[in-house]
């Protein structure tokens, strides 16, 4: 190890920061030896970079407090990597938690330490490089700051991944800020106010322009963007079809004021929506693809609207895309408008949607159910869970701050 940081100078701020450092030290204190001691627990074990604080030096910031010091902060970061390629469902093995010493942030730069994490399926879809940290947006709170934008305990969205600790800087990377949530749980920016209640907003009220009157077909309807896109519908006063996969789910639709609900695993999906849409559907949010799509797609409109989300039939699949079962190639797509779309199309209108999404939840227009998982070390089970485990609506995985506190430049000495 090397010795982060020099000897502090100057004062500057200390206040909140201090606080905050104050705390951690006083974790790192309380709780490095069982850090040191569960690290080496996990497969294929990690080095962490935490070490005991010499007796008494915890107290130094504040005894030298008459000259006001700022002190640079480096972490500690746990972090999961993809070691393996995923057979099927992700599981725990092929993942390996590591410790990862942070250096010293920069000018720009914010030091963020996560508070939750979501699991998505974007997270099994996308091939990143084994040996990678694991992809994904975190709520995170700023613990060290050197851009004015972003001071200590501000509260932030970032997409740094399966970490505990992370060095941004938002010139470079997303940085979006929680909103005041006037005592909803932050969480909430993972999942309605998060990037599946961005798809789902627009997708629904910019791809396919559902408006008062539609019919909208929905699939996946009881998961997080589903269940959203009925809601909206709603809101925009059109008729819902939803699909999901089991009783307790159609309930769950029936509590949002979907018009007909199906079990897709009971009933014939093309037959079921002719039978609710004798006229056809007006917007498809599709969330699955595969034969659902094809069995459901004939009922859309001539000019009806197709908004392409997600093919989550597909995902566990081992075969090359090439090979994957696309109904969009079929010919009952001439006369229809079918758009695909990724969320970050509309990235420079997170803003405003965000700002909507929240009214319409403070209002009680638009409900959720999160189903959350205690711990960073739980991330491996949470994203298995998404395709076997028990969950209703957003899945997200909070901190227990089971993880090595923040360590003080001058602590960190090796
Ligand atoms: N385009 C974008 O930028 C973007 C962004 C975010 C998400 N997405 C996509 O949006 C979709 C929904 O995401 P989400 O976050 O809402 O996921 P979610 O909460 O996990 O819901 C997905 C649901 O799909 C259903 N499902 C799974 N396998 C199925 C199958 N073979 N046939 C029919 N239904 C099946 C399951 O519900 P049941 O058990 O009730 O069937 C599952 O809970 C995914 O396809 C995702 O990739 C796209």
């Amino acid at each position: 190890m090397k010795k982060a940081g020099g000897k502090q100078k100057k004062p500057q701020t200390v206040g909140d920061k201090a606080e905050v450092l104050e705390k951690d030290a006083m974790a790192l204190k309380d709780s490095q030896t069982s850090a040191e001691g569960k690290a080496e627990e996990e497969v294929g074990g990690g080095d962490p970079e935490v070490e005991k604080l010499p007796e008494g030096q915890e107290g130094e910031a504040e005894e030298e407090g008459e000259e006001e010091v700022t002190v640079p902060v480096t972490a500690a970061s746990q972090v999961w990597i993809k070691t393996r390629q995923y057979v099927g469902t992700p599981r725990r093995q092929d993942f390996l938690l590591k410790s990862e010493e942070l250096r010293c942030i920069e000018d720009g730069e914010i030091l963020v330490k996560a508070l939750c994490w979501t699991v998505e399926h974007y997270m099994r879809i996308f091939d990143i490089p084994l040996g990678s940290t694991m992809i994904g947006e975190q709520v995170a709170t700023v613990v060290d700051s050197r851009h004015p934008d972003f001071p200590v305990t501000s509260l932030v969205v970032v997409p740094t991944g399966w970490r505990t600790f992370s060095i941004v800087n938002p010139g470079v990377t997303l940085v979006r800020e929680v909103p005041d949530l006037a005592g909803l749980p932050v969480s909430l920016c993972l999942g309605t106010l998060g990037l599946p209640g961005l798809t789902a907003y627009f997708g629904l009220l910019d791809i396919c322009q559902a408006m008062n009157g539609d019919v909208v077909l929905v699939n996946a309807a009881a998961g997080c963007v589903g269940s959203l896109v009925g809601q909206l519908a709603k809101l925009q006063n059109c008729s819902v079809i939803g699909f999901a996969g089991s009783k307790a789910r159609c309930d769950w639709m029936r509590e949002l004021g979907f018009d007909h609900v199906f079990n897709y695993n009971a009933v014939n999906p093309g037959a079921a929506v002719r039978r609710a849409a004798p006229n056809g559907v007006d917007c498809y949010f599709d969330n699955v693809g595969a034969g659902f799509t094809e069995d459901v797609l004939g009922c859309v409109k001539p000019m009806g609207r197709v908004c392409v989300c997600g093919d989550v039939a597909t995902y566990r699949q081992q075969l090359p895309e090439e090979y994957k079962p696309d109904p969009y190639r079929l010919v009952s797509l001439i006369k229809r408008r079918v758009s695909t779309h990724t969320v970050f199309d509309f990235a420079h209108r997170f803003a405003e949607a965000e700002a909507r999404l929240l009214d319409w939840v403070h209002q009680g227009k638009l409900r959720y159910q999160h189903t959350e998982y205690s711990g960073f070390r739980q991330l491996p089970e949470a994203l298995a869970a998404l395709y076997d485990g028990e969950k209703a609506g957003k899945l997200v995985v909070t901190s227990d701050d089971d993880q090595p506190p923040l360590l003080k430049a001058d602590d960190v000495i090796e």
